[in-house]
């Protein structure tokens, strides 16, 4: 690794906890200074074995403030991987106004530090949900139009936006990646497969939007992990580079693969009401990343999925508290409440 100090903001979240572990794994004298508000949807369990790791270092903090940014970026930093978001479409839905404040304005608040610190890299992880609904044919390609369908993905391509001008206006070395659906251990228990993978280990209602014929291309956390390490180290200024999974699975037939995996019945699934503005298909074509950084996808997805499923069930202590905690049911009641029979069962 080129970089000596890395700030990587949200690493206290599913993705970023997965590479601040590959980053620490795969070098030897990289400080990591990991930049997080520990929102609800950080969990310090996720790094709770690397808390006295000598070179990483957490300063619990708001990158959508200007003094926190000064004071991170004063201490020495080369190269940023931005995480940090509001990242649950759902709750991007009840009220979007956290989404613009971390997604948009922490994004610019990080990119004003990098130019007057003068980083010497900035990248910036966004997602596919940017370029909204395919159809049943083709991929998006790093041309694709934006077109996000929910305040969620529309605070991401904002911000993808933004980072673009630093890079035009200010010459900052940026990169935009755009990732599929990520699945893998750790990951909060309100997104799909961990939702439906610790709903069904109890035995609950496992809610399916609408007819559940919405397509995802679906990629392990950590093959996303090492394609991010890829385009930290080689990627080109200005750049998007797509990162996808490769693996197209629709909603239902993906829920009925969990649950036969946990030897349960389809009884579990229960329909409900759709999201409004659901995209249908989200599919990426990743042939720029294989090209032109040489990563490409290790492991099979149905292995992946297995040892998913495996993890949670192995890790009841990791996600259980999780389920109690009052933002995760307040939200559960206000998303699902009238939705589901069963209240305790939506997720
Ligand atoms: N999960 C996916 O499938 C997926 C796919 C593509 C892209 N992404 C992107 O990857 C990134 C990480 O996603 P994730 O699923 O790990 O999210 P997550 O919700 O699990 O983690 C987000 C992290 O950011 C932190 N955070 C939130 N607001 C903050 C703030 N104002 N200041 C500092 N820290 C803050 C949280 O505490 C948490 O640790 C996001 O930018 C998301 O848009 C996610």
């Amino acid at each position: 690794m080129t970089f000596r100090r890395v700030l990587v903001t949200g690493g206290y979240g599913f993705i970023g906890s997965h590479f601040v572990r590959a980053l620490l794994r795969t070098t030897s004298e990289t400080q990591v200074t990991n930049l997080d508000l520990l929102t609800y949807s950080a969990n310090p369990e996720n790094l709770r074995d690397l808390e006295k790791h000598p070179r990483h270092r957490l300063v619990k903090g708001d990158v959508a403030d200007p003094e926190v940014a000064d004071r991170v970026f004063g201490g020495g930093v080369d190269a940023v991987v931005h995480f940090a978001a509001e990242s649950h479409v759902d709750r991007s839905i009840l009220d979007a106004t956290p989404f613009l404040r971390t997604n948009v304005l922490g994004t610019q608040t990080l990119l004003d530090a990098a130019v007057r610190h003068r980083a010497k890299r900035f990248v910036h992880v966004s997602t596919d949900e940017v370029y909204g609904s395919l159809g049943p044919e083709g991929r998006f390609t790093e041309e694709s139009p934006l077109a996000p369908n929910s305040p969620y993905a529309a605070s991401k391509a904002g911000s993808d936006l933004l980072v673009r001008a630093a890079w035009k206006t200010h010459g900052l070395h940026a990169t935009v990646t755009r990732a599929s659906n990520n699945f893998g251990p750790n990951q909060f228990p309100e997104k799909l497969l961990p939702l439906a993978i610790t709903n069904a280990i109890d035995g609950r209602k496992i809610p399916v939007y609408g007819d559940g014929a919405q397509v995802r291309d679906w990629i392990y956390v950590e093959d996303h992990c090492e394609a991010l390490l890829a385009v930290l180290e080689r990627g080109e200024a200005g750049e998007i580079y797509n990162i996808g999974g490769g693996n197209e699975r629709a909603n239902l037939p993906l829920l009925e693969a969990v649950l036969r995996l946990l030897g349960k019945g389809k009884d579990l699934l229960e329909s409900v009401a759709d999201r409004p503005g659901h995209d249908r298909r989200y599919a990426l074509d990743s042939s720029k990343m294989r090209r032109t950084l040489g990563w490409a996808p290790a492991v099979p997805f149905e292995e992946r999925l297995a040892q998913t499923v495996g993890w949670y069930r192995a890790n009841e202590a990791w996600w259980r508290p999780l389920k109690k905690k009052r933002e995760y049911t307040e939200h559960a009641r206000a998303w699902y409440g009238a939705k589901l029979a069963a209240p305790g069962g939506a997720p």
